[in-house]
């Protein structure tokens, strides 16, 4: 397994270009599933769970190929509606299948995911859609097994206990060819749940409210295929505001908006980060004072649980104590441990940490335990003194595309370590 080496202490600056957002490629490309044709994807990135996918839909009957940040998609007929557990194990956003399979075919066998570590993440509130969409949910021998009496779903009223996010791509897009209309109330909000309706939308379906918390949706007789760029990354993007923070360096990101991004601009404003619109992007410039932030993470437009261990990161140098709350997943405090070995002194109680604000970190050797965690144990190495090596980067690889490169650029001592570990 791969490590990344990184010998800290450099100020970034420089220009990034932003890659194409993960949480938008995925949901996207399982939405395909609903029309036959040929699909062309672009701005995708080059990531582990986007090829996941690819693999999931090639085995489902599809034909999926990845080159140089395009995904084609050809899908011509009868499919297998099976997601087995060899790939679902892999990635839990194989569960996006689900929806786009029920209603193509009125029945799907999708292997359950498991509990992942930052929670036990069921999909009770996807299943209790389909359900209320007249279809007929069991679980056996691990997978969830769903049929549709008659082959057709039917439109419904949905009351969502939580804003899930995959869960409101999920009955979107089974909603979309159901018969009838059926409205989402309390639904995500999030900037990858507009995308996926806006291409849905493109695609011939009549999507209306996605980006507030009530969709409502006119299913209609058949989709069609299409062509699309995928947004651009704004928890990538937020990671670099963090690093441009951390290093006190002067970053350029490109390619991407305000407007997905205004709850982590507002917090790290509050720490003193300087944060400007540019014509082609944001400019990130960095201080060597950074003031405790106070931080609760919420369903979007609050602060993103994806951001929340970049943030504590930069908290760890704050001169002074701060308090992150976690509300969204119940076990997301892994990079606690591993900050703290970097000689952080952070204390976790219940789902608050308090992080009280450390002259510098010592570089270590560190393991990262999920997607985020890996990213804000990079950002810890970027400033702490010395070497410090991360271990099981394969979670990165799961959500930054080249992310060593980029960093390279803008002057960082960072390099891959093959098979290290
Ligand atoms: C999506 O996961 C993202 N993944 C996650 O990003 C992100 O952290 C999360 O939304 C929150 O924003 C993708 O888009 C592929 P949820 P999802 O359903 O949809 C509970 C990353 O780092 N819940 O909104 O799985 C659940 O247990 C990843 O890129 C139920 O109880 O998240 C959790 O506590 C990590 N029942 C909370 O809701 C359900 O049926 C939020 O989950 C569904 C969810």
């Amino acid at each position: 397994m791969d490590s990344i080496r990184i010998v800290g202490g450099k100020r970034l600056v420089g220009a990034v270009p932003i890659s194409g957002a993960k949480n938008a490629a995925l949901p996207i490309l399982a939405a395909s599933l609903l029309a036959d044709g040929n699909h062309v994807f672009r701005n995708v990135p080059n990531l582990r769970d986007v090829h996941t996918m690819t693999r999931l839909l090639d085995r489902l009957g599809a034909r999926a190929r990845y080159s140089d940040g395009c995904v084609q998609v050809e899908l011509a007929g009868a499919i297998d509606p099976t997601a087995p557990y060899d790939l679902v194990k892999q990635m839990r956003a194989s569960v996006l299948v689900l929806g786009p399979l029920v209603a193509r075919c009125g029945r799907a066998v999708v292997s359950l995911p498991g509990g992942c570590a930052i929670g036990a993440r069921p999909i009770d509130q996807h299943l209790k859609g389909l359900s209320a969409m007249g279809a007929d949910v069991e679980l056996r021998h691990g997978y969830v097994e769903v049929t549709v009496p008659g082959g057709r779903l039917r439109g419904a009223d949905i009351r969502l206990d939580f804003p899930t996010h995959t869960g409101t791509e999920n009955l979107m897009c089974a909603a979309a060819l159901a018969r009838g209309r059926t409205t989402l109330t309390n639904c995500a909000r999030e900037p990858e749940v507009e995308e996926l309706a806006h291409v849905l939308n493109k695609m011939g379906a009549r999507i209306e409210g996605a980006g507030t918390s009530v969709i409502s949706i006119e299913g209609v007789d058949s989709l069609h295929p299409i062509e699309h760029a995928i947004i651009p990354d704004r928890v990538e993007a937020g990671t670099f505001m963090v690093v441009a923070a951390a290093t006190a360096g002067d970053l350029l990101l490109r390619g991407i908006a305000f407007e997905p991004l205004q709850a982590v601009i507002a917090k790290l404003r509050e720490a003193g980060v300087g944060i400007e619109r540019e014509d082609d992007g944001i400019r990130v410039v960095g201080s060597h004072v950074i003031v405790p932030t106070d931080v609760i993470t919420q369903p979007h437009p609050g602060f993103p649980t994806d951001m929340q261990a970049q943030f504590m990161m930069l908290m760890c140098l704050a001169k002074g104590t701060s308090r992150i709350t976690e509300t969204v997943f119940e076990n997301r405090f892994m990079h606690v441990s591993e900050l703290n070995r970097m000689g952080a002194d952070i204390q976790v109680n219940g789902r608050t940490a308090t992080v009280r604000g450390v002259e510098k970190l010592q570089g270590a050797e560190v393991m990262a335990t999920d997607l985020r965690a890996s990213a804000s144990l990079v950002v810890a190495g970027l400033v702490a003194e010395g070497t410090t090596y991360v271990r099981r980067v394969y979670h990165l690889d799961r959500g930054y595309e080249h992310i060593e490169k980029k960093l390279v650029q803008l002057g960082a001592q960072i390099e891959r370590v093959p098979g290290d570990a």
